[in-house]
């Protein structure tokens, strides 16, 4: 009962928020209009304006990629990211005005993130999605009201590690490194994802789509998942609602800073298989 009610408030909670904060990724199935965006505040936005223009917004609201879609006396357009991870703006009518030039992604579940240096890139596909449904999460509405809470410092990309304080979180379920184990949180619940043997851990997302934890000595680590994937990229893990969930690697950037990773820092054991 109390959880339930806990559940009721997120929810809530989560409605107010969603209708007064932009999110910065855009799922699979998902979709964009009438001047909706991504973006992350105090770095830009990432527009489907009315006038049917997909358009890239620095902090300053310089344009920094545009689609160039507009047209006499159109409006309304949508845009959409497919599940062979495109993104598209389509008519009301439905007519392809404009798709992002990946063309051999697979059938998956893709995420189109708002990144912290202000370019747009799509990960995916779905690589590894981790544990998070609560027990008493038991409808789909539920994980719906709960998947909409507005999203900061709920993503780590490739090379960026957490340790010590650090703490990812979307307002609803967070994770930090205690004792040499990854814990998730959500409520009053914690619950290790993944841990190793040793003394000052810090966990780390490779360049092959896994989630590592590694002691101080470098010697003692393990992974999730624990097969690495076979391509070697640049992946993103998102906290969704209250699943982790690792997509990639990226397959398409606005690329408006060049393609770089957002960390640089690479690990030998990045280039095994
Ligand atoms: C979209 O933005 C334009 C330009 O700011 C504005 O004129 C228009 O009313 C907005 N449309 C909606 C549906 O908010
Ligand atoms: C925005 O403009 C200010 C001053 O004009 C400039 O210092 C700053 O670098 C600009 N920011 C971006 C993101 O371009
Ligand atoms: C849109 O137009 C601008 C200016 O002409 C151009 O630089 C840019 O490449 C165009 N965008 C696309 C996606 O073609
Ligand atoms: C766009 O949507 C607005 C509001 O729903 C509607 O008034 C307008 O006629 C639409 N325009 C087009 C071209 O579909
Ligand atoms: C969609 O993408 C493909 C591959 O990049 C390109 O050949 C085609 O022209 C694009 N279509 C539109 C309407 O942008
Ligand atoms: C793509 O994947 C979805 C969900 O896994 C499935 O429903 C759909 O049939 C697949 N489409 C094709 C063309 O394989
Ligand atoms: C590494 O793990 C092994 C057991 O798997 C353990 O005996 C050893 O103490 C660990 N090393 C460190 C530095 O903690």
């Amino acid at each position: 009962m109390g959880i339930q009610r806990s559940l009721l408030l997120l929810g809530v909670m989560a409605l107010c928020w969603s209708s007064s904060t932009a999110s910065n990724v855009l799922y699979t199935g998902g979709t964009l209009a009438n001047n909706e965006s991504i973006g992350l505040p105090g770095v830009g936005s990432f527009v489907m304006q009315q006038d049917c223009d997909l358009v890239l917004y620095d902090n300053n609201g310089t344009v920094l990629f545009s689609t160039n879609t507009t047209g006499p006396s159109r409006q309304n357009c949508t845009l959409s990211l497919t599940n062979y991870g495109r993104l598209e703006v389509r008519t009301p009518d439905s007519e392809l005005l404009w798709n992002s030039s990946n063309t051999n992604s697979p059938n998956g579940s893709y995420a189109a993130v708002f990144r912290p240096d202000g370019d747009v890139a799509i990960y995916g596909p779905l690589h590894w999605s981790g544990f998070a449904r609560g027990h008493n999460m038991k409808t789909e509405k539920e994980q719906e009201l709960l998947g909409n809470i507005p999203t900061v410092n709920n993503m780590l990309f490739s090379g960026q590690v957490l340790y010590g304080n650090d703490e990812l979180t979307n307002g609803l379920t967070s994770l930090k490194v205690r004792d040499c184990e990854l814990l998730q949180t959500w409520l009053f619940f914690s619950w290790p994802l993944v841990s190793v043997q040793g003394e000052d851990c810090f966990v780390r997302l490779n360049f092959r789509g896994q989630l590592t934890i590694i002691d101080d000595t470098g010697k003692n680590s393990s992974a999730l998942p624990t097969a690495a994937n076979p391509t070697k990229g640049e992946y993103v893990l998102i906290l969704e609602g209250l699943l982790a969930r690792i997509y990639g690697p990226s397959a398409w950037s606005t690329n408006v800073r060049g393609v770089q990773p957002i960390v640089h820092l690479m690990l030998p054991s990045d280039a095994q298989e």
